[in-house]
């Protein structure tokens, strides 16, 4: 190796050294040292030199997180110590008991201390480093067999991809727990609802379905996080207590929970258990209770297993957040897309430290399934500060007074139709399109921040506009005229005056906006820039087939049905020519470099150093080509990145034109190679 090449590999050593102690420092420590646009020019300097060395790269290397590949599915593994699951303790007179139980089982007197920690309600893993170096992540599986979830571990970055120091045991394996932290929950249901998405029923459930994506790049999106809890295996290296583990875990750079507690006595154990109740409405993720473990390693291998838990460990679980309450009605809302949801009006209650006077019912599937009636007495829970839900009917309760819920036979705002669109969806809706409800929710959406970006058209206004039939649909916010924004109550002319220019303003946003502003099921933003980027022309939507758009990747049936649905409707005809009417252009703009791919499909597979999936293909469609997620006899060009998938070998198969990134970059200049 030259010198200079020595150089940059010494370099490149370097930056990693350091990103790793920053990554301690912050997820382990919380205590970092510098700022994150610091940090990012760190990663930016070693994603460079790797770029131009990639000779360098290591799998250990921070860069090294997320792959871009699509997995087939996950290969079993077998845990080398079993993973246990925990026995659980609803009351500080049953953990005495356990203590009383484990102290008979040693011959003589002893005294037992313990480790007290939050139990994280969350999905356990199993950790394993050879050398230091995170060769496996492994879900718990049904205790002796998991899954092999590598690649989507490594997404996690609390997790260290390398352990820290000199004195690292030859095997290490590690248990822990991967949670999803309450606001990220609520962030990622709110998306998912936006995409047309079944929500995800708490947190859990969120991080455990996370970690089955096939597709690790859309895991490290989810912002898992990871504490390490438990001890499972080492060669190399003994430990006598669990303090000790987790103290040097802990210096090895693994996250261990900060609220973890070394106890002299049971006692000490519950008062602390009962203390951390109260803070746990505090801490960003959920806990569910607490897990008590003897300390002594020696004193926990006397007391051993049972079948299917540790005698020397037993979880404490907190009571759920639940009251129970009158169901006094149920209303009617009607969304922006005319669908009819139940929300159930409750007697107002306390629970979990919030008052709760409604609780949607989702629908009518779910008014069925919970056999709820007006009247009843109903169990509400709030999870993690998650809205809350009922639970169930406390029939005993009943007197027979009460009344059942039933589908409405017309819309509780404009006395329209009710009925299901498709029989096999859950969902009633609202078919009068022009329903003042839907009318008003769809245009607020249009005009909102994310959409057309119309300043000043905001709630009360939208109010005025459509309760006073200035507006009778999207459009007619391009017809409004000046005396009839001054014939409205507080208008002054200023006001009415940006009004006017922000909606005149609006005429010029792109495409992809508008068709995001027009509310169609189950597009949101994303998938709104794919379409507009896909197929630039409002025209083109109304002859779509859905072919066309189940072959892009992101887009799945729901969503091509819902367009092509809602593109052939006379209605929607008659509303794009209105807004042409009114000099809207609803056409992507053509870029000069537009057309030197025209006529060639392209494919990828693995990674690209330089590009993400997404940006190669974009790369291709602004030049006229077409992309294709899967491989056939008509593709032009198989873009090979690093570990790709099955496509690469169906494509040799297939005997197509195999590239690899280089080639594909002078491809995206010339057109041809
Ligand atoms: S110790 C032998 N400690 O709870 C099992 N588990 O209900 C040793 N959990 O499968 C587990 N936080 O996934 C332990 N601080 C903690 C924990 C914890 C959450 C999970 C773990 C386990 C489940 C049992």
């Amino acid at each position: 190796m030259s010198k200079d090449l020595k150089k940059i590999k010494k370099e490149i050593e370097e930056l990693r050294e350091e990103i790793r102690r920053h990554d301690y420092l912050y997820y382990v420590l919380d205590n970092p040292e510098i700022s994150d646009k610091e940090y990012d020019g760190l990663v930016r300097r070693l994603k460079e030199l790797e770029g131009k060395y990639p000779q360098f790269i290591t799998p250990d290397s921070p860069t090294q997180r997320v792959s871009g590949q699509v997995l087939e599915g996950f290969k079993t593994v077998r845990h080398r110590v079993a993973m246990l699951s925990l026995d659980n303790t609803y009351s500080t007179e049953e953990v005495r008991e356990w203590e009383a139980r484990n102290k008979r089982l040693f011959k003589k007197e002893v005294e037992l201390d313990y480790v007290v920690e939050p139990k994280i309600d969350g999905v356990s893993c199993s950790l394993t480093y050879q050398k230091g170096v995170l060769v496996l992540g492994a879900t718990r599986g049904d205790g002796s067999v998991g899954e092999d979830i590598t690649a989507n571990i490594k997404t996690v970055s609390s997790i260290p991809l390398k352990l820290l120091g000199k004195d690292v045991p030859e095997v290490l394996e590690v248990r822990g727990e991967v949670y999803m932290e309450k606001e990220d929950f609520q962030r990622l249901n709110k998306e998912r609802a936006k995409q047309g998405e079944q929500p995800f029923a708490n947190p859990r459930n969120a991080a455990s379905g996370s970690l089955k994506l096939l597709e690790p790049a859309l895991v490290a999106k989810r912002r898992l996080k990871c504490f390490i809890h438990s001890f499972g295996y080492s060669e190399g290296f003994s430990f006598k207590s669990h303090k000790e583990f987790l103290e040097k875990a802990k210096a090895w750079g693994l996250r261990i929970n900060p609220y973890y507690k070394h106890c002299k006595n049971i006692e000490e154990v519950i008062e602390y258990c009962l203390k951390f109740q109260e803070k746990r409405e505090k801490l960003e993720y959920e806990v569910d209770g607490m897990v008590i473990k003897v300390n002594s390693f020696s004193q926990q291998e006397k007391l051993g297993t049972t079948l299917k838990s540790p005698r020397w460990a037993v979880a404490y679980k907190f009571p759920a957040h639940q009251a129970t309450t009158k169901l006094l009605d149920v209303e009617m809302s009607v969304g922006r897309t005319g669908a009819i949801t139940p929300v159930a009006v409750l007697k107002p209650v306390e629970c979990g430290g919030v008052t709760i006077s409604r609780s949607t019912l989702h629908n009518f599937e779910e008014v069925e399934r919970l056999g709820i009636k007006i009247g009843d007495t109903v169990l509400v829970e709030r999870a993690g500060e998650v809205i809350p839900k009922i639970v169930k009917v406390i029939t005993s309760k009943r007197t027979g007074k009460e009344k059942p819920v039933k589908v409405p036979k017309s819309c509780p705002v404009c006395g329209g139709k009710v009925s299901k669109v498709k029989e096999e969806e859950v969902a009633y809706y609202c078919i009068n399109p022009a329903c003042p409800a839907q009318l008003k929710r769809a245009l607020l959406h249009f005009a909102s921040r994310g959409a057309m970006d119309i300043e000043g058209v905001g709630e009360s206004l939208v109010e005025e506009l459509v309760d006073r039939g200035l507006v009778k649909d999207l459009a007619d916010i391009y017809f409004l005229e000046k005396e009839d924004l001054f014939k409205l109550p507080l208008f002054k002319e200023k006001k009415a005056g940006n009004i006017f220019s922000a909606i005149e303003r609006s005429k010029k946003k792109e495409l992809a906006k508008f068709l995001y502003g027009l509310g169609i099921r189950y597009v949101g933003e994303k998938i709104a820039r794919i379409l507009a980027d896909r197929f630039s022309d409002i025209d083109k939507f109304f002859s779509l087939k859905k072919e066309d758009l189940e072959n892009i990747e992101e887009v799945g049936p729901n969503i091509a049905s819902s367009v092509i649905e809602y593109f052939s409707q006379n209605s929607v005809r008659q509303l794009i020519k209105k807004f042409k009417k009114a000099g809207l252009i609803l056409r992507k703009e053509r870029r000069k470099t537009e057309g030197i791919l025209r006529g060639k499909k392209f494919v990828f597979t693995g990674e690209l150093a330089s590009f993400t999936r997404r940006q190669a293909q974009e790369e291709v469609l602004k030049r006229g080509g077409d992309v294709s997620s899967s491989v056939s006899k008509n593709v032009d060009y198989v873009v090979a990145g690093r570990n790709p998938g099955s496509k690469f070998n169906k494509a040799k198969a297939l005997k197509l034109r195999i590239i690899n990134e280089e080639e594909f970059n002078k491809i995206l200049e010339k057109g041809e190679i």
